[in-house]
């Protein structure tokens, strides 16, 4: 998969980015990953990238014709089509469902909005989808874009190492993972449940499901109402 960032912030992405499953999807090839510096798309000398509102109000407007310019860089340089995602908090709320579909793209454009908002022909004209992280508001879309791109990388096909460890996390059937525990057996006088120890895979299986419908009920009744419907 190739990944395009446009922002004006191209040095946040290198710390999370760089590190970890991320990194190594790059050196396995999975991943092709390029950040792009929005103020290298201007024609002033100012670099400028934003402006007023028309109709007056506060903050500044991230304007439409740089965007506009280093989309049609960016695209000159993809083989194929691409899905161009601007992040936004009015985007649509994202999900372990959303990060499987894009999982699947061969080319994903990010555009990350910021201030006090962005033209909105960039919605309109450029954008394919716009993605909201969750209901708050950032100071911009770069940290969302992170999100992201984490959630949806490691969902590649051979980006993690061990498949199961795909089949049993949270969300997968709308269900939040079972507890987890390593050794010692007991720590303090805290124990593992005794199942766990027993070697008795049946019986296992069961007590992590129990488990799973418990903590998502109890956490999430919202997902087990997804279930039903
Ligand atoms: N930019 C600012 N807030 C955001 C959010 N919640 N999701 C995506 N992009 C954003």
């Amino acid at each position: 998969m190739r990944i395009d960032i446009i922002s004006i912030f191209p040095k946040m992405f290198s710390a999370v980015l760089d590190e970890s499953i991320i990194k190594r999807a790059q050196i396995k090839g999975k991943l092709n990953l390029f950040i792009h510096d929005l103020r290298d798309y201007t024609l002033d000398k100012h670099h400028k990238v934003d402006d007023r509102p028309f109709g007056g109000g506060s903050g500044m407007v991230l304007q439409v014709e740089p965007i506009y310019r280093a989309l049609a860089a960016v695209k000159k340089k993809i083989k194929g089509k691409s899905r161009v995602i601007l992040l936004c908090p009015q985007g649509k709320k994202y999900n372990q469902g959303h990060a499987k579909k894009l999982s699947k793209c061969t080319n994903l454009i990010f555009i990350c909005g910021h201030y006090e908002g962005i033209d909105e022909r960039v919605r309109l004209h450029l954008a394919d989808e716009e993605i909201s992280i969750g209901d708050y508001v950032l100071t911009g879309g770069e940290l969302a874009a992170m999100v992201v791109v984490d959630s949806l990388v490691r969902l590649i096909p051979g980006v993690l190492g061990d498949k199961n460890s795909l089949n049993f996390e949270s969300f997968e059937g709308n269900l939040l993972e079972y507890p987890q525990y390593s050794r010692p057996a007991q720590f303090k006088n805290w124990r593992v449940p005794e199942v766990l120890v027993s070697g008795a895979h049946h019986k296992i299986e069961s007590w992590r499901r129990v488990q799973s419908l418990k903590r998502t009920g109890a956490r999430r009744p919202d997902l087990l109402q997804k279930n039903k419907g």
